[in-house]
This record gives C-alpha cells, sequence and structure tokens, in this order.
C-alpha cells in the first residue's frame, strides 16, 4: 500500500490513523516517493502555533516547476498539459504539451529575469483566463520571484492595494478580457490603479481583445514580442523548502486584505497530494476545475496540484451562461471531461435552467463531481447528482481555504460513502477539532461548534505578507494552540463533517467570501451617507446576497432614492469589485447599537432574512426604538 493513493475506504483509515500516529513519517514518505528534490530535508516539520511557526521539509532544495513540468517531459511530453477553452465556442481550444508549457514557461521567466526580476521580487498578476496567467504563475515560480495574482473582477482600487501592499516592481495584464457576450478593458483598470502605485516599474501586455490601449512609454510593453525573442530554456532557480511562493489576497473581516503568504515544498506535497485522492485523477483523464486561477481554488487544482500529477488540466475562458446555459456540458462532451469541480453557485444557477441544455450533451466521461467555495444545499446536490451524474459520479463537497492551501476534508470518491451536503471525513494529516465558547474542544459525535485544526499540515499558510501580528490575531487566538478557521461546523454520528458557514463578518456571496468592514468603508465614503451595516441573507443562486443599512446626512435626505441606491453600488464596484454590490438597500434612521456602541448585526441579520419571529434579546440596545421602524420599513 503507497501512502500517495488512497484506493478503498479501509486503506484510507489505515492510512489517517498513520498519519495522526506519526505525521512525519506519513509525509516523509509522501515526499520522498513522489517528488523531485535537489537536496534532501534535515528536518520534516517543526512547530509552535503560540508564535505562529511551522516549517515543512527544512533544508530540502527544489524548484516547484521542475516537479510540474521538466520531469514529465521524457514519459509526456507530448501529453496536454494546459488544455484551453477560449470564451467563444467558435474558437478553437489550444492544447499545450508539457512540451510546450516546458517552452513558454521557460521563455516567460527570461522575459521576466531580462526586465530585472529576481529571487524574492513580487509580480502582480491580472489577467484573464487565458494561458499567459498559468504561464506567467508558473515562471515567477521557475526564477523564484512570488506571484500575486489578483482576480481580473476586482476594480483599480482594490488592484492598487495589493499591488502597494506587497511591494510589487511589475504587473502583467492584457489589453482586455473577455466575458461572456462582454469584453472588459483590463489596462484601463490598470492604468488608474497605477496612479497610486509609484513601486510598479514594468507593466507587461498581453495581447487578447486587440483594442487599441494607451501604452505608457517606459513602463508598458507588449510581452509577445518579448516572448518571441526570449531563450527558450531557463534552468531553474533552486530554492528552499520554506522559500515563498506566492502570496493571494483574502478578505478579512475588518481593514485591509490579508495577503496569504504560501511557501514551496510543503504546499507542492499537499497540493499534489489532495489532487490525487479527492479526484482520483488517472494518466489518461481530462480534468476541470471551472475556478479562476485568481482565487486559490485555481492556484491549488488548475495549476500546481494537476500539473504536479502529470495531469491535463482545462483551463476555461467563459461563463456557465454564454453563449447559453449548456455551455459547461457542450465543453464536458467536447473534451470528454472526466472529474468536473465548480462551486454551488454555479449548480444552482444551472439548476434553475432546468435539465433542457443538460439533455442535449454526452455527460457520460464524467467520473467524479466536485463542488467548492460555499456549503452545497440538499437540492444543488441532488440535483448535480441525479441529473449531471446520471447517479453514478461521487460528489466530493470538499472544504478548505486561501488560508489552508489544500483541501482539508472531502470524501475520497469510490472510497468513502457520500452524504449530501456533508464535506465528510478530514485528509490524512489532517486532525480537525470542534470548539464551544469556553474555549473547549467538544469530543464526540452529533455536536457542533466552531471548526479548528490541532496540527500543522503541509501546505497551510505560514504568514499575512507583512502583518505576522495579524495572522496570530487572526487565526491563533481565539483558540489555544489551534488553528481557528472562522467557520462553523457540526459531527454527525459517524464523524462526518458538516461545514455550517462562516461564524464571524465574512460573508460568502457566489462564493467569493466578501468581508463586511470593507464594503461598508467604501459606502461611507459617499458623501451623502453617514453610516452603514451590511449582512447576508439568503438568496437561491448565490447563496447569501447581500443587504445593506444605510443612514442618510441631512443632504442626502432630499435626494432621489433610486439615484443613490445607484451611486452606492457603483462606488462600491469602483472600490473593490462589482462582485460585492448589494442586492437590496434600506435607508432607515438608525442602526440598532449596544451601549458600548457595537452594532447588533444579529438583529439586522433577522430582519434581512425576514426572520423577525424571536428577535432574541434587545434589552442591552442603546435605541430599541429603532428595532420597529427598521423592521417597518424593511425591504
Ligand atoms: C467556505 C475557497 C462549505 C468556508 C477554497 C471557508 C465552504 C471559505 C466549502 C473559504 C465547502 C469553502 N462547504 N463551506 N465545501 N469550501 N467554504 O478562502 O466558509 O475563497 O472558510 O477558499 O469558503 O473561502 P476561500
Amino acid at each position: 500500500m503507497s501512502n500517495y493513493h488512497i484506493k478503498n475506504l479501509q486503506e484510507y483509515f489505515q492510512l489517517y490513523r498513520k498519519s495522526v500516529r506519526n505525521p512525519e513519517l506519513f509525509w516523509e514518505e509522501i515526499a520522498e516517493e513522489n517528488f523531485v528534490w535537489r537536496k534532501r530535508w534535515d528536518s520534516v516539520l517543526s512547530w509552535d502555533f503560540t508564535k505562529p511557526e511551522v516549517k515543512w521539509f527544512e533544508g530540502a532544495k527544489l524548484n516547484i516547476t521542475e516537479n510540474c513540468i521538466d520531469r514529465h517531459l521524457h514519459i509526456r511530453g507530448d501529453k496536454t498539459a494546459i488544455l484551453f477553452e477560449p470564451n467563444d465556442p467558435d474558437e478553437e481550444a489550444e492544447h499545450i504539451s508539457y512540451r510546450d508549457l516546458h517552452e513558454r514557461v521557460c521563455r516567460f521567466a527570461n522575459v521576466l529575469k531580462g526586465k530585472g526580476i529576481q529571487k524574492g521580487d513580487r509580480v502582480v498578476i491580472y489577467l484573464p483566463m487565458i494561458p499567459e496567467l498559468a504561464i506567467s504563475v508558473l515562471a515567477c515560480a521557475r526564477i523564484g520571484a512570488i506571484h500575486s495574482v489578483v482576480f481580473a473582477g476586482f476594480s483599480s482600487t482594490a488592484l492598487a492595494t495589493r499591488i502597494n501592499d506587497c511591494d510589487a516592481k511589475m504587473v502583467l495584464t492584457s489589453d482586455g478580457s473577455y466575458r461572456g457576450a462582454k469584453t472588459i478593458a483590463l489596462k484601463e483598470i490598470v492604468d488608474d490603479a497605477l496612479k497610486e502605485c509609484p513601486g510598479v516599474k514594468t507593466v507587461l501586455v498581453a495581447k487578447r481583445i486587440n483594442s487599441d490601449i494607451h501604452m505608457e512609454a517606459g513602463r508598458d510593453e507588449w510581452l509577445q514580442p518579448l516572448l518571441d525573442t526570449a531563450y527558450a530554456d531557463c534552468s531553474p532557480e533552486i530554492v528552499d523548502s520554506e522559500d515563498p511562493l506566492f502570496i493571494l489576497y483574502t478578505s478579512g473581516s475588518t481593514g485591509k486584505p490579508k495577503g496569504m503568504l504560501h511557501t514551496t515544498a510543503g504546499y507542492m506535497v499537499y497540493t499534489a497530494y489532495t489532487f490525487k485522492n479527492v479526484f482520483q485523477y488517472r494518466e489518461d483523464d481530462v480534468y476541470w476545475c471551472t475556478a479562476d486561477i485568481g482565487w486559490i481554488t485555481g492556484h491549488s487544482y488548475i495549476v500546481y496540484g494537476p500539473l504536479a500529477n502529470g495531469a491535463t488540466t482545462v483551463m476555461f475562458e467563459g461563463v456557465p451562461s454564454y453563449p447559453d446555459f449548456g455551455r459547461f456540458w457542450q465543453v464536458v462532451e467536447k473534451h470528454k471531461v472526466n472529474q468536473f469541480y465548480t462551486a454551488p453557485t454555479a449548480i444552482r444557477a444551472l439548476a434553475k435552467e432546468g435539465t433542457v441544455h443538460l439533455e442535449k450533451y454526452d455527460l457520460s466521461s464524467l467520473k467524479v463531481l466536485g463542488t467548492v467555495g460555499e456549503p452545497i444545499n440538499e437540492e444543488a446536490w441532488h440535483w448535480y447528482n441525479d441529473h449531471v451524474g446520471d447517479k453514478k459520479c461521487p460528489i466530493v463537497d470538499t472544504w478548505w481555504q486561501t488560508e489552508t492551501g489544500g483541501i482539508l476534508i472531502s470524501p475520497i470518491p469510490f472510497s468513502t460513502p457520500t452524504k449530501p451536503t456533508y464535506a465528510t471525513l478530514p485528509m490524512p494529516g489532517v486532525q480537525p477539532a470542534l470548539m464551544d465558547e469556553n474555549g473547549k474542544e467538544i469530543s464526540g459525535n452529533q455536536v457542533d461548534g466552531r471548526l479548528c485544526v490541532k496540527f500543522p499540515w503541509p501546505s497551510m499558510a505560514r504568514t499575512i505578507w507583512g502583518n505576522h501580528q495579524r495572522y496570530k490575531d487572526t487565526y491563533f487566538s481565539a483558540f489555544e494552540n489551534k488553528y481557528f478557521t472562522g467557520d462553523g461546523a457540526l459531527r454527525d454520528e459517524v464523524g462526518y463533517y458538516r461545514i455550517t458557514g462562516r461564524v464571524d463578518d465574512v460573508i460568502i456571496v457566489s462564493g467569493h467570501n466578501l468581508g463586511t468592514a470593507p464594503i461598508e468603508d467604501a459606502i461611507n465614503e459617499h458623501p451623502a451617507v453617514a453610516e452603514s451595516a451590511i449582512v447576508g441573507f439568503p438568496h437561491d443562486v448565490k447563496g447569501n446576497a447581500l443587504y445593506g443599512y444605510v443612514i442618510l446626512k441631512d443632504t442626502g435626505e432630499s435626494r432621489d432614492r433610486d439615484n443613490l441606491r445607484k451611486e452606492i453600488n457603483q462606488q462600491i464596484a469602483d472600490k473593490i469589485g462589482p462582485i460585492a454590490k448589494l442586492d437590496k438597500i434600506q435607508f432607515t434612521p438608525g442602526l440598532p447599537k449596544t451601549r458600548s456602541g457595537k452594532i447588533m448585526r444579529r438583529i439586522l441579520r433577522k430582519i434581512a432574512s425576514k426572520d423577525t419571529s424571536n428577535l432574541g434579546d434587545t434589552s442591552t440596545l442603546l435605541n430599541p426604538e429603532v428595532v420597529q421602524k427598521i423592521m417597518e420599513e424593511a425591504l
């Protein structure tokens, strides 16, 4: 029995026990047998959650792209590594073989070097889902530069904040992007952002939509001519296990976004291991994850995890609704996709359209279906199971986070019996704990609590870039000696986990994490607004939608409410991005506050969800009368 590939439930339990009894031995065997190292580690793990400090495979030397590309060349040189499916179904798909990928990554790496990028420098990547995105990520890793991909749906302000936070020297972007029937002028967004970013010396621009754009002399250059003349080989920079691989920003409940820092060896080992097992990938399979590489799911399970296994990974530029709601299924049929991984919000949107689109396509290639990003409701689970998987494909409901780097709780298909809405069991090496409000671990089954992890796993984020104290405060202070996830969970009678949702002020809308505080800050900058509070409420496609309570200044009172609503949403789109727009905006004379001045969001949440039969204790409120008023005027 190899540690690397779980084949049945009994093996899973055996490996799980081994991974808890002797985690170092467990991970050492996996690392040893499945990757290319330039130097072996001196110690497998050292850790201290009080600092917090975690190091895996210390002393080892490697390059992750050698593991994701070079080592496959002699056995899989002609195999498709990345299968690019464009936005427009009439545009031809592109099969990038491992050999092509090697050449393109090397050329790109040489271009970066030629522009003065060195090991440890930060490069911000603001690109749509075109091959250059995956290639530039790998090119950074090739030379030891730290990539920070910013999802190309974020606004110029959000982009500028991220560029400045990690002090990037270079930005990679494109003239524009296609998204369904729309085109988006990405370069204009970058130009706007860079007005606030004096540290950026170079912008390299990929051509996608052939638009006429402004090129700033001395700063901006077209990418293609540079790639064409670059040398097609670039030896990998050999880095230490704990050298940074990338920074990826995620929303916090307060303040600016958190730049989660992931390091090299542990991240590689864990994403490769979980990819292999959670999707049961076999050599000739075609795997498709519909996420954007701008999110952690794309980093770990479009790029690094699949490529480390020599897989064929589909990269899709488009959206599920263009040219119609059959697009996903058309792609599954066209490329004979075997593993399909998407978000519950997409499943709900597709389910709304019924099965007419599904019936047009042959989905018999599918073997495993996955979901990620938010809890999946029972109805969506069954629709996915019955109509997409034809009741033959196990659904892996994978729970994890930007911070965890890889999947922590998930069924192993064909081994773990699935149960709708349950992420089921921890991956080997992962030790979850449920905690009560007094900080005590809850033992036994049929219990619920706050979800923590009590032992390190290889792909956990090591810090928040530039703010280790915040890392400690956010994740390691709520419960002693444990990583706190911010999620609530319950454990059923057989020990299966079900994630019940966030217990902090992060709201997940269409699978995207949004912090309430940054949105409130954006709204409060509107000249007519005095104060605001955002809460989530259930939405049948998005999972949650945003409901804003807004107090106007005297000057705002005379204004037209519908115009104000539009302006507020525009303000949010400009500061954060369209994904953070509010579904409902209620103007109110006051917000329920405690005597210490804290907004009682619990009450606002109940009103927004139309669940006002029992508002709980309001006696501690400074202004209980306002609750009645808000209820009367609720939308
Ligand atoms: C939520 C995405 C229920 C959870 C990989 C977590 C989920 C947050 C699931 C992280 C799931 C993710 N079931 N909830 N299967 N997967 N979540 O950082 O609240 O974008 O904390 O990482 O999404 O979102 P992030």
